[in-house]
């Protein structure tokens, strides 16, 4: 059976939207959700990816242009019809200009909207061909953005892509930071299933009451604040991959029910009664022993050997150390200003005899904070202070450091720039938590990151 296409109607009037419902679902081919306004649409919107959002301009409170905005940053590529009366026609043209791909003006008349829906359509797919083919050629020409050449390291790689065709569940191991998101998400783009969505959970990060129901959704009602029913994970990575983070850390009861799902497919909402059914491959990682945790009654056998198809284990950055040379290269090329900048040999010599015991995320930030630090094109050992325990582990890089007693003189701005990234990794990139530790509101943090261009750590499409 073909897939159907998932259409979103959002208007304030009752009887449009129901009228619009019926309408779609009758021809056949179309699954359409209401939104009665702006909030609902966002909701649904963040738990669900459409096809094509038909939009009303008018609105109460959160207007179609506002929810318009947020399909622009947050899925863009769904395509987004505006509904307008006669009389918007130039609010109408204006959203246009804003991304919007179309208006129809209400009364509809249905030929004419179909045929702008069929021509929306054709569109998202171009617009999904593109990223797809520019997937494909970064593939071709081996920058999928994972650098690593020693044996131990092609190894890891030439095992994922030859798993990425089966749809066996994999479960990748390793320390923290060697690369294990990274390696799920070549995972699923070397899958046949790379055009359908790859979802990610932090089972790590979501509290455990709220677990059960971000996977499997909710009915309304279900518990406090439950205002509406909310589609789950699973049923938003339907066709495509399912990624569990940080897997060792989900309770026991909702291992029980992990592991029910993992056997069937199937699942029930959190309040609700009925059984459904989607199919997803799922990829899960963790940096914890789960044979360990097995044994000490922490982690469920049976869902281990469940996950476990397919293992993959990722070595320490210790053990391939002839890596780190091509990852500074490549992080120094993508961090600094200056494409040009390099690292000294005596840089480089301390660099390979360090542990790293943060794996390559420890890398990365010191060759971040020393690319910005480092005054001229070359990085010198005196600009590796930014992290405390290579400068002590390092005798002669101390010797360097208190060359004059203090490390080089930077402007307030670049410290704060690396002290905010560092502790918004350290909390997950939970803002609110950074604030605090910052003394300083959400707002005054998010004007930050906006101003430095802080990024957060790629997806995590925690959709
Ligand atoms: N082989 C690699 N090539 C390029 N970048 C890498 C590589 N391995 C890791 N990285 C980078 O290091 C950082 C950490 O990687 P990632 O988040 O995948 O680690 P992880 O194993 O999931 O860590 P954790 O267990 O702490 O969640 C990311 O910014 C990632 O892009
Ligand atoms: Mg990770």
């Amino acid at each position: 059976m073909p897939k159907k296409f998932q259409i979103l109607v959002v208007d304030d009037e009752e009887s449009i939207t129901f009228l619009l419902k019926t309408e779609l679902e009758e021809l056949g081919g179309y699954d359409v959700d209401v939104a009665l306004n702006g909030t609902e649409a966002i909701n649904l919107l963040q738990s669900k990816i459409y096809d094509i959002v038909l939009l009303d301009i008018k609105m109460p409170r959160v207007s179609g242009i506002d929810v318009l905005r947020f399909i622009n940053e947050h899925a863009p590529t769904t395509q987004v019809i505006m509904l307008t009366n006669i009389v918007d026609y130039k609010t109408a043209i204006e959203t246009m200009k804003l991304g919007a791909y179309d208006f129809v003006s209400k009364p509809y008349d249905t030929d004419q909207l179909l045929a702008t829906m069929s021509r929306a359509l054709d569109r998202r797919q171009l617009v999904i061909d593109k990223k797809v083919m520019y997937n494909e050629l970064n593939r071709i020409t081996g920058s999928s953005g994972i650098i690593g050449e020693s044996p131990a390291f092609k190894n890891v790689i030439e095992n994922v892509r030859k798993v990425a065709a089966s749809e066996a569940f994999v479960l990748i191991q390793g320390p923290s930071g060697t690369g294990k998101e990274l390696v799920a998400h070549l995972l699923h783009n070397e899958s046949p299933h790379k055009d359908r969505p790859f979802v990610a959970v932090n089972c790590a990060s979501i509290p455990d009451q709220l677990l059960e129901s971000e996977l499997f959704g909710h009915e309304k009602g279900s518990f406090t604040n439950a205002y509406s029913a909310k589609q789950g994970l699973v049923e938003v990575a339907d066709g495509g991959t399912l990624f569990l983070d940080e897997v060792g850390d989900i309770s026991q009861p909702t291992q029980a029910k992990l592991l029910r799902f993992l056997e069937t497919g199937e699942f029930r909402r959190v309040g609700g009664t009925a059984s459904m059914h989607v199919s997803v491959r799922v990829v899960s990682a963790t940096n914890k022993d789960l044979q360990k945790q097995v044994q000490e009654g922490k982690f469920r056998e049976d869902l281990l050997y469940r996950l476990n198809v397919v293992s993959i284990q990722i070595p320490p950055l210790r053990e391939r150390k002839e890596d780190i040379p091509l990852l500074i290269a490549h992080f120094v090329k993508r961090k600094s200003k200056s494409k040009t900048k390099t690292v000294s040999p005596e840089a480089l010599a301390l660099l390979m005899q360090y542990d790293w015991p943060g794996n390559v995320r420890e890398l990365e930030h010191v060759i971040e904070g020393s690319s910005i630090l480092s005054q001229g094109e070359v990085i010198e050992p005196r600009d590796l202070w930014i992290n405390p325990a290579l400068a002590q582990q390092v005798p002669s890089h101390a010797a360097a450091l208190s060359n004059n007693g203090t490390p080089p003189l930077v402007s307030l701005e670049e410290i704060e720039k690396i002290h905010i990234q560092r502790v918004l990794e350290h909390h997950n990139w939970n803002r609110v938590k950074t604030a605090e530790i910052l003394g300083i509101t959400t707002k005054t943090l998010y004007l930050k990151i906006k101003r430095y261009k802080l990024q957060v750590p790629p997806p995590g499409n925690n959709a």
